[in-house]
């Protein structure tokens, strides 16, 4: 059984996330999205809100959404993952993807591999979406409607 461990802010989940995440489900007989929760950010959704917005989106029986603190590789070796799967956009993502995979590898032998983001939303980041959403620009082609939905309720409140 191999097991994948798809890792991010998803703060908040784009479609960019949504179309890496439905491309292992295929692939990997198990597949665990790991939100990180880093003490030391200020996200615009919870560690919950995310994990919601995640499962209600991907619905696909062998996935899992979990939260994590800590080291990615921890977490990896917790739920027993054989590989660490990221979405890469453009040659800006390759240099410091590069530099985590190294790492992780370093401190804990786990490879990682890449999945080649669509071409059409290879523009997309959670931070870009925040912004065009708090000037009233529509995100709602790019972000799960469950999502596009809680970004109005966020930033209305
Ligand atoms: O969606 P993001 O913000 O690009 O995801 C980055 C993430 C969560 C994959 C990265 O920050 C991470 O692995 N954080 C956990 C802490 C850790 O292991 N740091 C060392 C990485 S070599």
């Amino acid at each position: 059984m191999t097991t994948a461990l798809v890792p991010g802010s998803f703060d908040p989940p784009t479609n960019g996330h949504i179309d890496v995440i439905s491309r292992c489900a295929p692939i990997f007989d198990r597949v665990v999205v790991g939100i990180v929760i880093n003490p030391s950010k200020k996200p615009m959704f919870t560690p919950d809100e995310r994990r919601e917005m995640l499962i209600e989106t991907c619905q696909w029986d062998n996935l899992e959404v979990a939260g994590f603190e800590g080291l990615l590789v921890d977490f990896a070796r917790e739920v027993q993952a054989d590989v660490i799967v990221k979405g890469l956009r453009a040659m800006g993502d390759f240099d410091y993807e590069l530099q985590l995979a190294q790492m992780n590898r370093h401190l804990s032998g786990i490879e990682t591999m890449f999945v080649a983001t669509r071409p059409d939303l290879g523009y997309l980041s959670s931070s870009l979406i925040k912004e065009v959403a708090s000037f009233g620009g529509s995100v709602d082609e790019l972000v799960p409607a469950v999502v596009a939905k809680a970004l109005a309720r966020k930033l209305r409140s």
